[in-house]
């Protein structure tokens, strides 16, 4: 395996096993630098989003990279207040403008229940849904999924659907694996993506994986990483340092016991946990 090794998703399109996560990462050259700097070290797979408002910078930097467009893997999210068919063929089109490309790989619905739309989310995502997959027919996106949908949000999804979610992506680390959520989406033939994979870096505080990082010379986010690949997700480590970057793609040289597995699965709990969609005041 290596970062250019892929998973097959439910619609056949091929996905590199990761990404590199833009989240929180800031718009201009701090976005465009690590981008640049992600390309340089190998990822080929980008995850950004509308509302991370650096879909621009990663434009700028697939562009400087020089690397063939069909080479490189983007991933973008529709924003929450989009809540309408007409509004989600006009956030594609601008993500696509924004990201000076001619398609996206692949396109979430970020959120399932908007504050704006939480008395009537079933409707706004399955119009937005149709936006997406026509999207699909036109060429203008590859594959379509969600993100922090659970199962009763996919399930409301599926009535409408003509095309399947191929993935959803997730707050999924040790300390919140997410086993029913994770289960749910295997059993419906949907990847599960693992965002904030480090838990936004405070599963790295986790005094248990010290020693099990150094019995592998290993570091703790390489350990949490490759655990995440062994599960079979696909992990979005971000990080906007450089030396991180690179440490963060290092995750083929070595492998994790079942034995170091179970003591990793048994990290649940450890430090912070996902947020209910279904409660957040955005
Ligand atoms: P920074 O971006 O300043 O390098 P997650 O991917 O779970 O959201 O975690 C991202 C956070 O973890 C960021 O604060 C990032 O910091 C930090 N981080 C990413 N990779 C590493 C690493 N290899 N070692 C330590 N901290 C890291």
């Amino acid at each position: 395996m290596s970062l250019t090794s892929t998973y097959t998703l439910n619609d056949g399109n091929k996905i590199p096993v990761v990404g590199f996560g833009t989240w929180r990462t800031p718009d201009g050259e701090i976005a465009k630098h690590a981008v640049l700097k992600a390309l340089e070290a190998g990822y080929r797979h980008i995850d950004t989003a509308a509302a991370y408002h650096n879909e621009g910078s990663v434009g700028v930097a697939i562009a400087e990279s020089g690397i063939a467009r069909e080479e490189l893997y983007i991933t973008t999210k529709l924003a929450n207040p989009v809540g309408t068919y007409e509004g989600a063929v006009q956030a594609i089109d601008e993500s696509l403008r924004a990201l000076d490309t001619e398609y996206i790989d692949l396109y979430l619905i970020h959120w399932p229940t908007p504050i704006t739309y939480r008395e009537y989310w079933e409707k706004r995502n399955a119009d937005c849904w149709q936006a997406m997959e026509e999207a699909v027919v036109a060429g203008k996106i590859k594959s379509i999924g969600v993100s922090n949908f659970l199962p009763h949000h996919l399930e409301k999804l599926f009535e409408t659907a003509t095309i399947q979610p191929a993935v959803n992506q997730i707050y999924l680390n040790p300390s919140d694996q997410q086993v029913e959520l994770v289960a749910f989406n295997k059993a419906n033939d949907i990847l599960s993506e693992a965002y904030s994979p480090l838990g936004t870096g405070n599963i790295l505080e986790i005094k248990e994986l010290q020693s099990l990082a150094e019995s592998h010379h290993k570091s703790i986010a390489q350990i949490v990483l490759r655990w995440s690949l062994q599960k079979g997700f696909l992990p979005l480590p971000k990080s906007v340092t450089d030396s991180r970057i690179v440490e963060n793609s290092l995750l083929f040289d070595f492998e994790l016991s079942e034995a170091e597995m179970t003591q990793i699965d048994q990290l649940q709990g450890a430090a912070a946990s996902a947020l209910n969609p279904d409660e957040v005041s955005f």
